[in-house]
């Protein structure tokens, strides 16, 4: 491990001296912590703070997508086709529940949103029931992978236990971590959260195969004969989970990733939208499109960039083996990080005071050598809760969770 002298000349050359003050009245062990947190920085990124980020793309074209009434004419095939491959158990579902949220301004985890008004109902408890629904169309119980981070795993893990895992099978799910990363205030410090400890948050969404990697569930994936791995967000509660249909058009298709879209509903929609980028398959965030990209019209007269992701991917695990080892972009985020200030207080900033170092899943589909582009009904399978009020938010995914009939 890194020595204090070392650590010291480290962190000095990097403008963050700041780190070690105080370091001797520390314990041994908040010592030993500290100078490991240290060693695993990476000075890189953290350079990359407050610099203005710059997508790097090719040459860009559109990409169609396998549309709402290409699939209705083919359900019955395609969802016979998805409810084999799940019936052979070779399909897991991972939940992506390592964020924060702090959107929604609560310390506890996203999933312990109660969506109910005259009931209680969880946002885990939703996505469980739509993945139970899975279960029981198809006969087998789908093994369930759940990333949370080191600010919510406890937290996550007894919230389950408590709830009886909402009638799932325990022994069908399996928590892991998802890594951490230091971050700074818009000077570039690193900020400490503690005696000996440094701010960190978790390191964005885009890790969670090496993440499932590093906690040594890829034997038991392979041993148990999982190919396909269907990645969601916590915060969709109208989200289809290993759905049959979308499983057997990827794989039909012969594509190594899968991506459910929606229809834009207007050019400028905040969306990230799937198209082509050298001939690969790609997300380019709405803030990277240009106006006449926005706008580009086929010749039918609708949208060209028309098909927004929802953050639901399925992966071939192969494929995700092949790129595991590939350093994702990384992106630099404004977000409220609690810290301790100069008197040794806790702070928790009621405003944006720092950037957050992230990979996202999105880079995960560049990699890919194809993607199978499938839409949905955004009325039937989209409803974010990113806030409490106005645009994706608990308002406004409670009005779709009631027309599709569920009681809340
Ligand atoms: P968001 O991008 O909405 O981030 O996550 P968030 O952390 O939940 O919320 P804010 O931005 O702080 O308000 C989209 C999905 O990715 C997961 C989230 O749990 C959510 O399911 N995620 C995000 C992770 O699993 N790890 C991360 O580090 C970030």
């Amino acid at each position: 491990m890194l020595g204090r002298t070392e650590a010291e000349k480290l962190l000095k050359a990097h403008g963050q001296a700041h780190v070690l003050c105080g370091f001797d009245g520390l314990a041994k062990e908040q010592q030993e912590g500290l100078l490991k947190q240290v060693e695993e920085l990476d000075f890189d990124e953290l350079a990359l703070a407050g610099q203005e980020e710059h997508a790097v793309h090719g040459e860009l074209s559109p990409m169609g997508a396998v549309s709402i009434a290409d699939i209705e004419k083919r359900r019955s095939e395609l969802e016979a086709a998805g409810r084999k491959v799940l019936a052979e158990g070779k399909v897991a579902a991972l939940l992506l529940a390592g964020g924060m949220g702090t959107r929604l301004g609560s310390d506890r985890p996203k999933g312990e949103l109660n969506v109910g008004e005259t009931r209680t109902l969880y946002l885990f408890e939703c996505l469980i029931n739509n993945l139970q629904a899975v279960v029981k169309e198809c006969g087998t119980t789908i093994p369930l992978y759940i990333m949370t981070s080191e600010k919510n795993d406890a937290d996550t893990r007894a919230f389950f236990k408590e709830h009886d895992f909402f009638g799932y099978p325990e022994t069908a799910v399996h928590f892991f971590v998802q890594q951490m990363a230091a971050a700074v205030n818009y000077d570039g410090k690193l900020l400490m959260e503690g005696p000996g400890r440094l701010a960190t948050s978790p390191n964005g969404n885009g890790g969670w195969f090496s993440s499932l990697k590093r906690a040594g569930y890829l034997e038991e994936i392979h041993r148990v004969g999982i190919e396909w791995i269907n990645i969601f967000a916590v915060d969709n509660p109208l989200q289809k989970i290993c759905d049959p249909v979308f499983v057997g058009a990827t794989v039909l298709s012969g594509a190594e990733s899968g991506s459910k879209v929606i229809r834009k509903n207007s050019p400028d929609e905040k969306l990230g939208v799937l198209c082509h980028d050298d001939g690969r398959p790609s997300i380019i965030e709405y803030y990277d499109m240009t106006q006449e990209m926005q706008t580009l019209k086929n010749p039918d007269g609708s949208l060209a960039y028309a098909f927004g992701v929802i953050l639901n991917y399925l992966f071939r695990v192969d494929a995700l083996e092949r790129i595991v080892d590939r350093k994702l972009p990384v992106h630099v985020v404004e977000k409220k990080i609690p810290y301790m200030d100069e008197k040794g207080q806790l702070v928790k900033p009621e405003k944006e005071n720092g950037y957050k170092f992230e990979t996202l899943v999105v880079d995960m589909i560049r990699m890919m050598n194809d993607t199978l582009a499938f839409e949905v009904v955004r009325e039937k399978e989209f409803a974010p809760i990113k806030n409490l009020h106005g645009r994706d938010s608990l308002d406004s995914s409670r009005e779709l969770m009631k027309k599709n009939g569920i009681r809340l």
